[in-house]
């Protein structure tokens, strides 16, 4: 029998760069995401031995662009099966960067624990020079049985930092910096085998919320429309003709929309589609009623959620069955 002192920390690997190979370790271009397993990338850091007692599972092995509801949901049960067994400590999961995003803050709001998850990934493949993703995985492996990280709800771990998953934004298409946190800030550092707190996010999370995957095998169609100068809304009428159960629509500045595109998300609302209005700018709020008559043509403001992760609690939303008020008070709880 294993008698380990250490704690337990489950690993599920979904894909990514943190798993991608290359023919040169100097050169990104052309690598392959999603390539190596979950087991062989812990295999690769010995020190880890000395902090958890690890157990791992593939649970995809994909380019996160590729990600979609039914392996989310998959996902999470998984998350939620090990987090119930008594003697696991922790969870980290390894993500492809492009959408870490949204797999985070999806886990954010269904992970039934009060158990540390932590989300990490690479911006460099496993084969290059001064790869990110031992360093990101060893990391948040340490978040990940710390005590001070139990509550604080899904976290994301890159380049040091932990940042919360509400509220962690990818900047940069290649750099290793590219996760901060521009509106709310990090909520602290991990350096060597230390985690350094300083403060916690106020938004519900996790136990907190109403969501329940259990029963859930996909999630509604919820779509993305960039405003711009002088739209047509025609984006929006085609994707409404397409089946989309909810919108998301990335307005400029407080989330304004042209009165063309105005026209078009009322006949969707109309129709039953509920649209959220997101800010296309980098950060920022976007208030109900304000720039914009809410009341009038049925939206929801989307408040300082990304497009992104506005799609991910509308569509969450959406599969419980909730209308456009009780949306709204969800955009402004979580
Ligand atoms: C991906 O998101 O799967 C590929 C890119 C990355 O992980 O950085």
């Amino acid at each position: 029998m294993k008698t380990s002192k250490l704690p337990k920390v489950a690993v599920l690997g979904t894909g990514g760069t943190i798993a991608g190979s290359g023919a040169s370790s100097t050169q990104y271009a052309g690598y392959r995401a999603a390539v190596t397993g979950v087991d062989e990338l812990l295999m690769a850091i010995p020190p880890l031995k000395d902090v958890a007692d690890l157990e791992s599972e593939q649970v995809a092995q994909v380019a996160s662009q590729n990600l979609g509801g039914a392996t989310l949901l998959h996902l999470a049960r998984r998350v939620n099966f090990w987090l119930n067994q008594t003697d696991c400590t922790g969870l980290v999961v390894t993500v492809g960067t492009n959408t870490l995003e949204e797999t985070a803050y999806f886990l954010n709001l269904v992970v039934k624990s009060r158990k540390t998850v932590v989300v990490t990934g690479a911006m460099r493949p496993s084969t290059s020079l001064s790869a990110d993703g031992p360093m990101n995985l060893y990391r948040a492996v340490v978040a990940a049985v710390s005590i001070q990280t139990v509550g604080l709800g899904v976290l994301v771990v890159m380049n040091d930092q932990i940042i919360a998953a509400r509220d962690v934004h990818k900047m940069d298409t290649m750099t290793v910096d590219s996760f901060r946190a521009p509106v709310f800030g990090i909520l602290g550092w991990v350096f060597d085998n230390q985690v350094r707190l300083y403060k916690r996010s106020a938004r519900t999370h996790t136990c907190d919320t109403e969501f329940d995957v259990i029963d859930l095998n996909s999630l509604p169609r919820v779509d993305i429309v960039v405003g711009h100068q002088d739209d047509s809304g025609v984006a929006v009428s085609a994707l409404v003709e397409a089946g989309a159960k909810g919108l998301v629509v990335a307005g400029a500045g407080s989330a304004s929309l042209s009165e063309a595109m105005a026209e078009a998300v009322l006949s969707a609302t109309r129709k039953g589609v509920v649209v959220v209005r997101a800010p296309r700018t980098a950060t920022g709020i976007v208030m109900r009623n304000m720039e914009f008559d809410d009341a009038l043509h049925g939206t929801v403001a989307g408040d300082t959620l990304s497009p992104a992760k506005a799609r991910v609690l509308l569509a969450l939303a959406l599969a419980h069955g909730k209308q456009a008020d009780e949306i709204q008070a969800a955009f402004d709880m979580y």
